[in-house]
């Protein structure tokens, strides 16, 4: 694209200093409707409830041009916040710094309109991804109101219906109520431990059972336990990659997690939560949502962020083991509130390193996965690092919780066999 910056001088009459009027090239038919096209009109149009306000035509882009410069600049729009220096992923929404320039300086100079006769051609948008078909819906048995505040976590087991072996290959989780719902984790259990997730149950009075950590009443089981999918602020429906699903013997019982964050003095609205899936019954590739992150950190050791600190690192690593073959598919970096940055990449045994994903200025309210355009495939003797960085400016040190106010710092990769 070309960034014809024109600086007119105009001299208002001899003799007097040069008044600079600034004009530019770039105008919304020719230059800037193509990358909101591409990266905003999926959730900015007129129909969608997503984004606020609809960027589809010029007579909107023109009102909004100067709130737009200021969210592409400072990065925040589009809602993208893995770097792209570090990896190429699937239907990027991402700018490149060039392209956030020539919004900036279009809007900036006034939005001109340009010829709609000789308009550029516009890109599909890309509109968060939808499940094309939904075979088996499970929702939470009745609605529930969370009781402990700040931090509830309460697990709802359902029954798996389907009475066939079959395969997982996409999933959505809709929250029932995004005020209250911070993250979902449905986790699969096993037929031969349905019965002592029942008895869990079974002890704790009302709807569903309290699961800080893991669901199985121990925090070692949030990462022991098979995963069916997971939710945070920003995260949409997932289909695993073509000929790969989760596999679920018939009897399995679904832990369906759910972490309610209540604000003190609030009283929040009731949650029926859901989530919907696509099953194959015809066999598929072994596949696996799979959390990364260090178990002593989870068991409250050596993830330790002082008060009053900025830039707190901590880093698991992880060395691929010999039987160890696998394909990564997507990743998506999970911290809370204190989050700054995250990074995930391989560290090879020939010294060469492979970044998989690098989240520079993390947000919360946006923990979207990304699916790597190549997927990584391990090898023998690779480490696999997980870095967060954090800012702490309370009077208290943080480490691993479940509550808001805590901290975590984990991976969400899809993970299949290697191929052939
Ligand atoms: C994945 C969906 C998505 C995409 C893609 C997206 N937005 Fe947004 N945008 C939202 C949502 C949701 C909001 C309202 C909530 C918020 O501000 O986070 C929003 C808010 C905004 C706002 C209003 C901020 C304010 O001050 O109220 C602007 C301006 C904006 N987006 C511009 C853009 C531009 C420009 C692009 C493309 C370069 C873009 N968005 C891409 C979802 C999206």
């Amino acid at each position: 694209m070309i960034t014809a910056l024109s600086l007119l001088s105009v001299l208002a009459c001899e003799g007097e200093p040069a008044q600079e009027v600034l004009t530019t090239d770039l105008s919304y038919h020719q230059d800037v409707a193509p990358l909101l096209s591409r990266s905003c009109v999926g959730c900015h149009d007129a129909g969608s409830s997503l984004g606020a306000m609809d960027l589809s035509t010029f007579e909107q882009a023109e009102i909004w041009a100067p709130v737009i410069a200021t969210e592409v600049e400072a990065g925040t729009m589009p809602p993208w916040r893995a770097s792209t220096d570090c990896n190429s992923y699937k239907d990027t929404l991402a700018l490149s710094d060039e392209e956030k320039a020539d919004i900036v300086e279009w809007a900036t100079r006034g939005a001109p309109e340009g010829d709609p006769e000789s308009a550029s051609e516009l890109p599909e948008p890309r509109k968060p991804e939808v499940l094309d078909r939904v075979d088996m819906e499970l929702t939470m048995p009745v609605a529930f109101t969370p009781a402990a505040s700040p931090d509830d976590y309460r697990c709802f087991l359902m029954d798996w219906p389907a009475e066939e072996e079959v395969w997982v290959t996409g999933f959505e989780i809709t929250p029932g109520n995004y005020e209250t719902v911070h993250h979902v984790i449905p986790y699969l259990i096993d037929p031969d431990d349905a019965d002592s997730y029942r008895a869990l149950d079974e002890e704790d009075e009302g709807e569903g059972y309290r699961c800080y950590g893991g669901p199985g009443g121990d925090v070692t089981t949030l990462i022991n336990t098979r995963w069916l999918g997971s939710w945070a602020p920003g995260g949409g429906a997932r289909s695993f990659p073509e000929g790969t699903g989760l596999r679920v013997q018939p009897g399995s019982m679904v832990a369906f997690q759910v972490h309610y964050y209540v604000e003190p003095g609030t009283t929040p609205g009731p949650d029926q939560s859901s989530i919907q899936l696509k099953i194959e019954e015809e066999a598929q590739g072994w596949g696996d949502v799979q959390p990364w992150t260090d178990v002593q950190w989870v068991l409250g050791l050596g993830m330790e962020i002082p008060p009053e600190t900025n830039g707190t690192t901590h880093t698991f690593s992880y060395e691929v083991g010999d039987g160890d073959r696998f394909a990564m598919h997507s990743l998506a970096l999970h911290m809370h509130t204190l989050g700054r940055s995250g990074r995930m990449s391989v560290k090879h045994a020939d010294g060469s390193e492979t970044c998989l994903i690098d989240v520079p200025a993390y947000d919360f309210n946006w923990q979207r996965s990304y699916e790597l355009e190549t997927p990584y495939v391990s090898a023998p003797g690779d480490i696999i690092e997980l870095s967060c960085t954090w800012d702490n400016p309370g009077k208290d040190a943080v480490s691993w919780g479940d509550g808001t106010g805590d901290e975590m710092c984990l991976g969400v990769s899809y993970l299949s066999g290697p191929p052939e």
